[in-house]
């Protein structure tokens, strides 16, 4: 139906003396003009586009739909983001372990390794669990079987008491490198790893963190294959099974063989990493595993 304006319009064809003023500016019909009978659209589409009501209105139709976007997506997506983290995780044990090959398959080179649930308080396997389906990080949130620690050098909060570890095996058989999981507190973010030691189970192979926050050129220095060097041959235990490991500026008493330098600049996130080695090597950590270990009970 013409609104009041196009009514009153008139044109050069009906009037010779016509000029553009004689027409007002055309302008949203008000709600009093819109018929009452108009669909609640109509009358929405006749409101001033300057109208709050009308912002209003069309800014939350948009956060919706784009809310709705983002969180389909999201669940999409989730798979996914899962398959990926498992792949990343994988590729970080292999890559501790001395074993990565671009080249190969990550699931079929990671067959190689025999994952084994370990109750950290006993250091021996566990088939309570599946290896295959153990959520470490959701175990030590579960109240069930993790403990909140009173006394937390590492900064982890919540210890569980059990933590899947990963045997790599020669081809006889015998032990050839486990590969333990490690977490702590830096400076800005918890730091999470692994640790690869030799058959003997005092001897570091390697150690490669595969999430943290910390600093690019500073913190993140962790990732610097240069300082990962570092690790390789050092040991955690002198001859009496005391722990002597030391991440630090300077070598401790019990000489080089035990000391990883400190990262240039991020004094803190040092400090972070060595209470976190030093807390899972020890008695609270995988102390009873690795007394085990030396003792061929593995
Ligand atoms: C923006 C910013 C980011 C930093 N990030 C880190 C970090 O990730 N790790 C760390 O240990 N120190 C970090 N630091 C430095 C610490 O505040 C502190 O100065 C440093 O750890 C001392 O190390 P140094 O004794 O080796 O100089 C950061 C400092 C600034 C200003």
């Amino acid at each position: 139906m013409p609104d009041k304006d196009t009514e009153n319009r008139v044109t050069e064809a009906e009037d010779p003396e016509f000029t553009p003023e004689m027409n007002p500016p055309a302008r949203d019909a008000t709600p009093e003009e819109v018929p009452q009978k108009a669909g609640i659209i109509q009358r929405f589409l006749a409101m001033p586009t300057d109208s709050v009501a009308k912002t209003l209105v069309v800014a939350v139709a948009v956060c919706l739909v784009a809310s709705m976007v983002v969180s389909a997506a999201a669940v999409a997506l989730r798979p996914i983001q899962q398959v990926n983290a498992l792949k990343d995780k994988q590729i970080n044990i292999l890559q501790v372990a001395g074993i990565y090959d671009p080249e190969v398959n990550v699931i079929e080179a990671f067959q190689a390794f025999e994952p084994r649930v370990l109750e950290l308080e006993t250091g021996t396997f566990t088939d309570r669990f599946d290896p295959a389906a153990f959520d470490d990080r959701a175990a030590a949130d579960d109240p069930e079987i993790s403990v909140a620690l009173a006394d937390d050098p590492a900064g982890i909060g919540r210890q569980s008491e059990y933590v899947t570890v990963y045997l790599l095996r020669d081809a006889e058989g015998a032990i050839d490198k486990v590969i333990l999981p490690i977490s702590g507190y830096g400076l800005w973010s918890t730091l999470y790893g692994f640790i690869a030691l030799e058959e003997n189970g005092n001897d570091i192979f390697a150690l490669q963190f595969y999430e943290h926050a910390e600093t690019p050129g500073l913190g993140a220095e962790v990732d610097n294959p240069r300082w990962k060097a570092l690790w390789h041959g050092k040991k955690l235990a002198d001859d009496q099974g005391e722990l002597q490991i030391s991440v630090s500026k300077s070598a401790p008493p019990a000489g080089d063989e035990f000391h990883i330098d400190a990262l240039a600049g991020a004094t803190l996130t040092t400090v972070g990493i060595d209470n976190l080695v030093k807390f899972w090597m020890g008695e609270r950590g995988y102390g009873p595993f690795l007394d085990n270990l030396k003792a061929g009970d593995i």
